[in-house]
């Protein structure tokens, strides 16, 4: 006879058990895809540092966009890669409403009003000194970016998308937009905070896909420090307060005892941006044949998931969504 009455593996003996028991199941509908758009026609260059991500021009993103729709993905994260001749200190090519991003934008929810399209609020696309906030004299200002921030959210407002990111980390700004929003009549725009944004070596791939490089110093005045646990409860306690409908961990992988902190601390949905650089890992590693890169990606959202995240930013989400059977 057997000594052991409680034996774990009778719970895993079959695929019909495991999948019965299964505690956490990723799902397109978990998914936001950030995309690059880069002004012209026809364009579509493929980010070194990222394999399979394009940056795309607004003719053949309006094509994957239809694609990934056939997927089932349903919500797009727009970012710009902005030349050098149209960046300023100032970032005022952010709130032209010419500019190539601002008229893509209106050009993307005309053709797919279904579409739920989130932008990014940050100066470092558009600014010459590839910083989130202004610089002053080697220092990043905080309430006079505020300005320009609210500005740039005004202006993608009117082009008609459904959720704003704010990623620079200014303190206030979530606040400082809700209130410019909501007197200029956008009272339905939602803030997607991206509140717990630590500085980390993570982003290269995405530096490189924008070319959004700093051109001096690093991110340390404003994203947070990685060895900060508490701190991020003071950002999450701020942009709540202040208006925010989800909050936003990043990175992912390495900071998923954050999520896990945000998830048990907040009832707001929180999200969290699975970032180039763990995109890049994967990828490189797979391609050396040293991993599986489908296995690998879907543990990892799974990862991502189990730490308690509701919603995930991830370039593998269109691979994802091909992989799952419809
Ligand atoms: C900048 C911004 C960054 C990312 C999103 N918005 C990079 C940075 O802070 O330097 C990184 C995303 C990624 O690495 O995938 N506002």
């Amino acid at each position: 006879m057997s000594p052991l009455i409680q034996r774990p593996r009778r719970n895993r003996k079959s695929e019909a058990i495991r999948a019965m028991v299964e505690e956490t199941r990723v799902t397109t509908d978990d998914l936001i895809f950030p995309l690059f758009l880069v002004d012209g026609k026809n364009q579509r260059s493929e980010v070194g540092s990222m394999p399979g991500i394009f940056r795309l021009s607004v003719d053949l993103m309006l094509k994957e966009i239809a694609e990934c729709l056939k997927l089932g993905i349903r919500v797009f994260d727009v970012f710009p890669a902005v030349e050098d001749q149209w960046k300023d200190k100032t970032a005022t090519k952010s709130y032209d409403p010419n500019f190539f991003y601002l008229k893509a934008l209106r050009q993307i929810k005309k053709q797919f009003p279904e579409a739920c399209i989130m932008t990014d609020v940050a100066m470092d696309p558009y600014s010459s000194d590839g910083h989130d906030g202004l610089v002053k004299d080697g220092k990043i200002l905080n309430d006079e970016t505020l300005e320009i921030l609210g500005k740039m959210a005004l202006a993608q407002a009117e082009t008609g998308i459904d959720i704003l990111g704010p990623s620079d980390m200014m303190d206030g700004r979530v606040g400082y937009i809700r209130k410019t929003l909501d007197e200029n009549g956008f009272a339905e725009v939602s803030i997607m905070s991206y509140t717990a944004k630590y500085a980390s070596g993570f982003y290269n791939p995405f530096r490189d896909a924008l070319d959004s490089a700093p051109k001096f110093g690093d991110k340390k005045t404003y994203q947070m420090n990685p060895a900060n646990r508490r701190e991020a409860l003071i950002e999450a306690e701020h942009d709540t307060a202040e208006g925010a409908d989800f909050l936003m961990v990043k990175p992912a992988l390495a900071y998923l005892d954050i999520i896990r902190l945000l998830r048990d601390n907040s009832s707001l949905p929180i999200a969290a941006y699975n970032v180039s650089g763990e995109y890049a890992m994967i990828k490189a590693a797979a391609q050396k044949g040293w991993l599986d890169g489908d296995r690998v990606m879907k543990e990892t959202l799974l990862s991502i998931k189990r730490a308690g995240a509701d919603v995930i930013l991830t370039y593998f989400a269109k691979e994802f969504a091909s992989s799952q059977p419809n």
